[in-house]
């Protein structure tokens, strides 16, 4: 690839809009963890966890995801979970993350939402004193669980409001549609929280016109299967809905064959608001800007004139105060200039 198009990729601020806080656990975090909790694992060692990283589709992932967080039990697990994901971000040029956590996953196992939050919120504070990243929480319910249970994690979350700018819909997707989750997202939405939802990933293009219609959602996670609906296409470009692509995860997850078969070029062609963003980055082989090289590299059709757009759509498409997004587009256009000079 042209030397100058991966050091803006690398370069260039971005926003992270699309990272479950738990899949950044990396093996070597989890054994740490399990032995500083006395959590038993399934495997004997860290290579044998991620020998078991070979994922058929999203359940295949989400059986070995669930049993990597079981080892997160109080607030000081979440905090170096999350710093320690900053970390990488920020040496990725995250200069502003939105990122997911599961509640749903910890509180089966007796674990309080407060712990989970209150060790997210301090991680979130000092990214920010120490990396000048703003990063936002967002709660997601697991949509293979009830609306009741939904709603119970909601109550449990609420005297934290503060603490998070919104709400997604993550988990098994198929046969698990976004109806399912109207009346607690009707209710998060009275709670003037964001909206958001995982829809098209593996499930129907009619899944992502319910995140819009009956949800009322923001933004879509992922997404990539509209492309089968063209009137739906139409429809997300004239209404700028931003779309929070995962390259490496759709192929890890067999939504496509490789990178070199991925849709975003023709997402970008339909004037889609799309990002780029690594989803699992410890289970899916790249944090952001792995993505970015690696989906470029694949990809030649696409230029620096893409990769500015996706920096630009993914504040745009962010949850920042306008001043915020405004200062990094600026930011943005002095990395594009100086790594053309140079
Ligand atoms: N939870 C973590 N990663 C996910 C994904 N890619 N899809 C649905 N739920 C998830
Ligand atoms: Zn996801």
């Amino acid at each position: 690839m042209d030397p100058k198009l991966e050091s803006l990729l690398r370069q260039m601020p971005k926003a992270e809009l699309h990272m479950h806080v738990e899949g950044s656990l990396e093996p070597e975090m989890i054994f740490r963890l399990a032995e500083r909790n006395g959590v038993k694992l399934a495997w004997p060692s860290v290579e044998a966890l991620r020998a078991a990283y070979a994922f058929t589709d999203l359940q295949s992932f989400l059986d070995i995801y669930y049993a990597g967080a079981s080892v997160l039990r109080k607030a000081e697990d979440f905090f170096d979970m999350a710093f320690a994901y900053f970390e990488r971000a920020a040496a990725d040029n995250v200069v502003h993350a939105e990122i997911f956590f599961d509640p749903q996953t910890h509180t089966a196992r007796g674990v309080p939402v407060a712990a989970v939050i209150e060790g997210l919120e301090h991680a979130c504070r000092r990214a920010h004193a120490e990396f000048r990243l703003s990063a936002k929480l967002i709660l997601c319910f697991l949509r293979h669980l009830s609306e009741e249970e939904a709603f119970a994690t909601l109550e449990e979350a609420l005297p934290h409001r503060k603490h998070f700018v919104g709400v997604g819909l993550d988990s098994s997707e198929r046969g698990h549609p976004p109806e399912k989750f109207a009346r607690v997202f009707g209710r998060c939405r009275e709670l003037g929280l964001h909206l958001v939802a995982h829809a098209g990933e593996e499930g129907p293009p009619a899944y992502i016109e319910s995140a819009l219609d009956v949800l009322q959602v923001e933004r879509i996670d992922h997404g990539v299967r509209c492309v089968e609906a063209p009137a739906l296409v139409q429809r997300l470009a004239r209404e700028r809905v931003p779309l929070t692509v995962c390259p490496l995860s759709n192929v890890k997850l067999r939504v496509f064959a490789d990178l070199a078969a991925h849709n975003l070029p023709a997402l970008l062609e339909a004037g889609l608001r799309v990002t780029v963003n690594s989803d699992d980055p410890a289970y899916f082989g790249g944090y952001v800007n792995d993505n970015f090289v690696q989906t470029f590299a694949a990809l030649p059709q696409l230029t620096a004139a893409h990769a500015l757009a996706l920096a630009r759509n993914s504040f745009e498409a962010s949850f920042a105060p306008a001043e915020d997004k405004a200062r990094w587009w600026r930011e943005l256009d002095d990395v594009h200039a100086r790594v053309m000079a140079a």
